[in-house]
């Protein structure tokens, strides 16, 4: 079976390597908050050029977090794309906030040229979610959260290392949002995210909340009031393992993503012409393909052809948010036409770093040939 992912190769490497992390940070004494945690979040920071940065328990509690950093309170709404994670829109929905989609255009992103008639007097800010390794198109999204004094948090779940403009994604809003889901560009042995942010007053109350509201870089006291809160917060820490492991991949991050990116060039040289609707590319952004995502009006049978030659594929998304039985209630009566057209097209190939090129090629002559014979 060609599995749709896995992170056994990267493991069976890597393994000596894991243990001895394991085996330091364990005889080090700290689970959580030591030197791991600060070395992982400098060396973030570095990466990204930014000024701040505060590593979480995951990407939505990162979402959530943001929220709550920007006082979302109820009734506000925040605009975010129809084509997104569950997560994007549990945050706003946890935070208070009342979500506010926007159909997305033919490269599964938000569609810029919508946002404005979404917008009202209630609108605090705007969640552009930069899909399947794709940055969205943040010039337009900036101008807008401009004119009207937003503030754009962005999802950069599934695009750690993107570009638009030359510029990563993460470094344009108030705040970037990240995941290490263990599938995601940055994976890690658990679950674990990350907020960047250029705002330090941002920046210090994420500080607080992501620990139960306690301020812990009161510069004034050198001894922080230990179980004192000073604003209602959670328990959203990343461990000391998992920091250590992370630190160690964001090294080698920039190898990551080239592999991913030549897996995607054979794809897009060997499925042209192959009446697949391959990822759309453009000048300006620099796509890490998370996902390498295709569309097919006969996904169905594809799929399943492509199981029985022990080929897994998957369906991000399959079911559109407004159609959801916990969300709908916000979306009543509303049509996202795009999403729900591609809902039901779409799915995604294999890709990530140690997937062979062996591998590649035998998906892509399996599935020149069953699209052959449809
Ligand atoms: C677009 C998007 N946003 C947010 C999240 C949430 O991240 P996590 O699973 O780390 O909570 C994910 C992860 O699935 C995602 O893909």
């Amino acid at each position: 079976m060609i599995n749709f992912w896995s992170y056994k190769n990267e493991y069976i490497k890597y393994k000596p390597k894991f243990i001895r992390f394991f085996d330091q940070t364990l005889k080090n004494g700290q689970v959580f908050f030591g030197p791991n945690l600060k070395n992982f979040e400098y060396e973030f920071i570095k990466k990204y050029k930014s000024k701040y940065g505060v590593a979480v328990g995951s990407g939505t509690d990162a979402l959530l977090i943001s929220l709550m950093s920007i006082n979302i309170k109820k009734g506000d709404e925040v605009i975010t794309a129809s084509n997104t994670a569950i997560p994007t829109i549990s945050a706003i929905v946890n935070s208070g906030g009342k979500p506010v989609l926007v159909d997305i255009k033919d490269d599964y992103l938000i569609d810029t040229d919508k946002i404005q008639k979404k917008i009202t007097k209630k609108t605090k800010a705007i969640i552009p979610v930069h899909l399947y390794g794709k940055a969205c198109d943040m010039k337009n999204i900036i101008k807008i959260a401009k004119k009207y004094k937003l503030t754009v948090i962005e999802d950069c779940a599934q695009s750690q290392g993107a570009k638009f403009n030359n510029k990563f994604v993460g470094t344009f809003g108030s705040l970037g949002c990240f995941s290490f889901y263990p599938t995601k560009i940055l994976g890690g042995y658990g679950d674990g995210g990350f907020i960047l942010t250029n705002n330090f007053k941002l920046y210090s109350k994420i500080k607080k909340i992501r620990f139960y509201g306690i301020d812990t870089i009161d510069k004034k006291n050198k001894f922080y009031k230990k179980y004192y809160s000073n604003i209602n917060g959670l328990n959203s820490r990343l461990d000391e393992i998992n920091s250590k492991i992370l630190n160690f991949k964001l090294s080698k991050i920039d190898d990551f993503i080239d592999k991913r990116r030549k897996i995607a060039k054979i794809y897009n040289k060997e499925l042209k012409n192959t009446g697949l609707k391959l990822p759309i590319l453009n000048d300006n952004k620099f796509d890490v393909y998370h996902l390498y995502t295709v569309y097919h009006k006969k996904r169905d049978l594809i799929i399943k052809k492509l199981l029985k030659e022990k080929i897994q594929t998957r369906i991000i998304y399959p079911y559109p948010i407004h159609k959801m039985k916990s969300y709908s209630n916000f979306f009543i009566g509303e049509k996202y036409k795009i999403s729900e057209i591609k809902s039901k097209g779409i799915f995604s190939l294999p890709l990530y770093p140690d997937l062979s090129v062996k591998n590649v090629k035998t998906i892509c002559k399996k599935l020149k040939k069953i699209l052959l014979k449809l």
